[in-house]
């Protein structure tokens, strides 16, 4: 439906949990207001196959509950299995909530964590969001438009929330070694990131900066940091995957390239199967706290 497979997420997620700046998770951590001994409340937006779950719980600490959503019900449907699959390897206890939730309880903490679908696109503001302590978002800005950020900035400022988006694209692709046609591949899949994806053309690489204009201007403290993919030689089926999707991706943008973008990827192919070559994806966390 969405066109993300659970099994992309899956190989993207060690990259993403290695790649997060933890000086802003700990900071969001700081920024959620809670009251007294209640469970701290998070919603997470895009949330796939509960990959930010994964990373932010057990940072978080403490008795949580979770609001995951997603527009995909493959998506839903994967997560609760890798949720509790993850949660199990750790050694902790899970089970089935009385109101459809998923319990996790890791002796010092109990998680419910709660499936949602819903089109974000369409009813993001029937999110209620002054019901939970803070807002995150992983693997998804670069999706979405200028208005659909418009949105979030409005919405975020009426409810005060922190906001803690990591991972989105800023563009960056470094090969090691490079190659002269690093560069066309590169431009083609950036035009591509420009398409529309749901919810009007999309900002792309562009969107942290956008985002962080707009909730600056709502009075909100915003702090953006590098989240880059290091990937290196060894991860064989990762490589393979980023350079088949960007040459498919640079055809589609510019047949008339076909011939040079088919040679590059068998060039970035044979050098991946040797273990010669390495990545660099570049993306940026944001935290947005209210000012009060
Ligand atoms: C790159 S994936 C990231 C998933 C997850 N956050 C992660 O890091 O594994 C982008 C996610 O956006 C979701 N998505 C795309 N359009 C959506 C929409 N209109 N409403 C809700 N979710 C949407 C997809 O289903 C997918 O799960």
């Amino acid at each position: 439906m969405s066109g993300f497979s659970a099994d992309w997420l899956r190989l993207r997620e060690p990259f993403d949990l290695a790649a997060r700046h933890p000086v802003l998770a700990q900071r969001f951590r700081a920024a959620l207001r809670r009251q007294d001994a209640s469970p701290l409340r998070i919603i997470d937006l895009a949330c796939g196959s509960g990959a930010n779950f994964r990373a932010l719980a057990p940072l978080l600490a403490s008795d949580q509950e979770w609001r995951l959503i997603d527009h995909d019900p493959l998506l839903l449907a994967a997560q609760r299995a890798e949720i509790t699959q993850w949660a199990t390897q750790q050694g902790w206890r899970c089970e089935d909530h009385h109101d459809g939730a998923l319990a996790i309880n890791t002796g010092e903490a109990l998680w419910l964590v709660r499936g949602q679908q819903l089109d974000l696109a369409r009813n993001l503001e029937s999110i209620d969001l002054a019901a939970c302590d803070g807002l995150v978002t992983t693997a998804f800005l670069d999706l979405v438009s200028a208005d659909w950020l418009d949105r979030l900035s409005a919405l975020l400022a009426q409810t005060h929330r922190p906001l803690l988006a990591t991972l989105t694209v800023d563009g960056r692709r470094i090969w090691h070694p490079s190659q002269p046609d690093d560069q066309l591949v590169a431009e083609a899949f950036l035009s591509h990131q420009g398409g529309d994806k749901g919810f009007g053309p999309s900002l792309g690489v562009g969107a942290t900066s956008y985002l962080a204009a707009g909730l600056a201007k709502k009075g909100y403290q915003v702090s953006t940091e590098a989240s880059d993919w290091h990937i290196g030689p060894e991860h064989h089926g990762m490589l393979l995957t980023l350079s088949k999707e960007a040459a498919a991706v640079a055809i589609e943008t510019s047949s008339t390239k076909a011939s040079i973008v088919s040679a590059w990827l068998a060039e970035r192919s044979a050098k991946i199967q040797q273990g010669l070559l390495s990545l660099q994806v570049g993306h940026l966390d944001l935290l947005a706290t209210p000012a009060h």
